[in-house]
């Protein structure tokens, strides 16, 4: 069997041409507002990034870099003044954050209308009732892959590896609202291997290299690497044992060049949504 990678860089370009062309026709630019704490070296690649294509699209690109010892209550202050901006349209507070902050209190302050992240109990909530919301990113990037690579969802086993607030649980309430069978797991699951090799399709987001075997995967599956990971050797590889698992599953995608594109992309999009529910008008 041959494995079809899905390609989410040239996904993403077809997405961000999208932004560009519908942002070139409005009133005002969307506006997105980042808050960056501390220096940790991959939030400062993965921000810079954001900025780089914001800026290509036509988007107001607005940089709070913060310093890693700031109090909660400083960075609660900051994130008030940049979401109560009326050029601001979308917010987001890059994550981990440092230890000493509390990254749920940062979720409860962000202003639900401008939460381009869905990281608000507002947006999780309404994802959680299939109600219409803010998608995080990367599970929204996610979907859009699926649906891109013809992967049927309806009636099919699907497993999530991670069950983080960002990716993982999101991705699972997509995924059942897709009418697939989803089973969550994590590191309390008895037996990992049995319930991956039981799924049609597979999303790995766990943040540990290669933790998913190709050797456990059906023959025929669909999986997606959400996993970003740097080894000692300076190598970049997903939480899916990539080449083994090429030989066994019908789509996969790369890493670097899936899943991480994507996320930006949904980034640029959701941000353009918040800027339309605001006001920003077509017709420039
Ligand atoms: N850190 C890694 N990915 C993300 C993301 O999608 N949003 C935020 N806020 N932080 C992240």
């Amino acid at each position: 069997m041959s494995v079809t990678l899905l390609d989410g860089r040239a996904l993403s370009r077809e997405i961000n041409q999208a932004v560009k062309r519908q942002v070139a026709t409005l009133s005002r630019p969307p506006g997105l507002g980042v808050i960056l704490v501390g220096e940790d070296p991959a939030s400062q690649v993965y921000v810079g990034r954001k900025q780089r294509v914001a800026e290509a699209l036509g988007l107001l690109h607005v940089q709070r870099t913060l310093p890693a010892d700031i109090t909660q209550e400083a960075l609660l202050a900051e994130l008030d003044a940049l979401q109560g901006r009326d050029d601001i349209d979308g917010v987001l507070v890059q994550l981990p954050l440092p230890d000493h902050l509390d990254a749920d209190a940062v979720a409860l302050r962000l202003d639900p209308a401008k939460d381009v992240d869905g990281l608000s109990p507002v947006n999780a909530g309404l994802l959680a009732l299939g109600r219409p919301a803010m998608v995080p990113c990367t599970p929204a990037g996610v979907m859009r892959m699926l649906e891109r690579g013809g992967v049927p969802l309806s009636g099919k086993r699907a497993v999530v590896v991670g069950r983080s607030n960002i990716v993982g649980r999101p991705i699972a309430h997509l995924l059942e609202q897709a009418n697939a069978t989803v089973t969550v797991c994590h590191s309390r699951t008895a037996d990992l291997a049995e319930e991956v090799g039981r799924a049609d399709v597979i999303i790995a987001a766990v943040g540990s290299p290669e933790l998913v075997r190709g050797a456990w995967i059906r023959p025929g599956a669909a999986v997606i690497d959400v996993g970003v990971n740097r080894l000692e050797d300076g190598s970049l590889v997903g939480d899916v044992e990539f080449a083994a698992a090429a030989e066994r599953a019908a789509v996969l995608t790369p890493v670097p060049g899936g899943v991480g594109p994507m996320t930006i992309a949904l980034l640029m999009e959701n941000t353009l949504r918040c800027a339309l529910a605001r006001g920003a008008a077509e017709g420039r």
